[in-house]
Parts: C-alpha cells; structure tokens; sequence
C-alpha cells in the first residue's frame, strides 16, 4: 500500500496502517493499540489526547522509530519505516524525527543549546542566522 498522498491538498507526512502494538503480561500478548488508521499532514500542529494508559507514549514511541509494532504498518514521508533496519531506522530518527521525552534525556555534559543543534550538527547541517 503507498503510505503517502494528498488529502484535500495536504501532504501526509506521517500515515498509519491497522497499527497494532501489544506487551508481554503473564505469559500472554496484552493489547495496548489496537488497528490504529491515522494521518498526519506536513505544516499541521497535531495533539494526541487520551487518558493516562491509553496509549499515547507507546503510539509516540513507534510514530520515531523508538519500538517496534506488533502488526500493521507506519509510513514516515512514504518510507515504511517499520521495515527498515537498524541503521536506516536511526539515520530516519536522525534526521526527520525530535522528540521530547516526559522523563528528560538530555546530554548532561552539552548546554540546552547544543543539545537542540546536536541533530543538525551530526547531519553537517550549515548553521543559519536571521
Ligand atoms: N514497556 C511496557 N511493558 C508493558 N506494558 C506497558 C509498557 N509500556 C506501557 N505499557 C502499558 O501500556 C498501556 C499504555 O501505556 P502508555 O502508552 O504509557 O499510556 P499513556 O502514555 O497514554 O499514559 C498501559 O496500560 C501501560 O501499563
Ligand atoms: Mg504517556
């Protein structure tokens, strides 16, 4: 299935396919998403709401590549990236992926600055200025 399109005009940049994910519990498969059909579009600012378990973390999670469904498909700018291996999955993170965690990872040694800019500096992004 082609994971990118134009929906009324609007490029999906993100788009999800019967996206399943489930944990070990007891033995069995607990299921956390269950056939989640989503798409995200490029320039929009999307909010993901629910109650505390529902899901969001873990959604976020396989949306950059982090962990790995159980079933279904995710398309990252038509790439699916849930297919790709290790190294292409983290050249992806790398370069079209940020990410904010609730518990903070930030590089202790690096200032807030150079913290954000790392990404680019890694890709040998130019720095801009206005
Ligand atoms: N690593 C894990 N192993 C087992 N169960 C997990 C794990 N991470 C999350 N869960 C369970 O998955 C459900 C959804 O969790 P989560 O995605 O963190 O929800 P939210 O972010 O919406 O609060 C919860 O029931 C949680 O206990
Ligand atoms: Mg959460």
């Amino acid at each position: 299935m082609n994971g990118i399109g134009f929906n009324n005009m609007k490029e999906i940049i993100l788009k999800t396919d019967c996206l399943c994910k489930s944990y070990p519990l007891d033995g069995k498969e607990a299921p956390v998403l269950n056939n989640i059909n989503m798409e995200i579009y490029k320039h929009d600012f999307t909010v993901i709401m629910g109650n505390s378990g529902a899901g969001k973390s873990t959604l976020l999670y396989l949306l950059s590549g982090m962990d790995n469904l159980t079933s279904g498909a995710i398309y990252l700018n038509n790439l699916p990236i849930h297919q790709l291996n290790e190294n292409k999955l983290s050249f992806q993170r790398k370069q079209n992926i940020g990410f904010v965690f609730q518990q903070i990872h930030l590089l202790h040694n690096l200032t807030v600055l150079e913290n954000i800019i790392l990404p680019g500096f890694l890709l040998k992004k130019k720095r801009k200025r206005k």
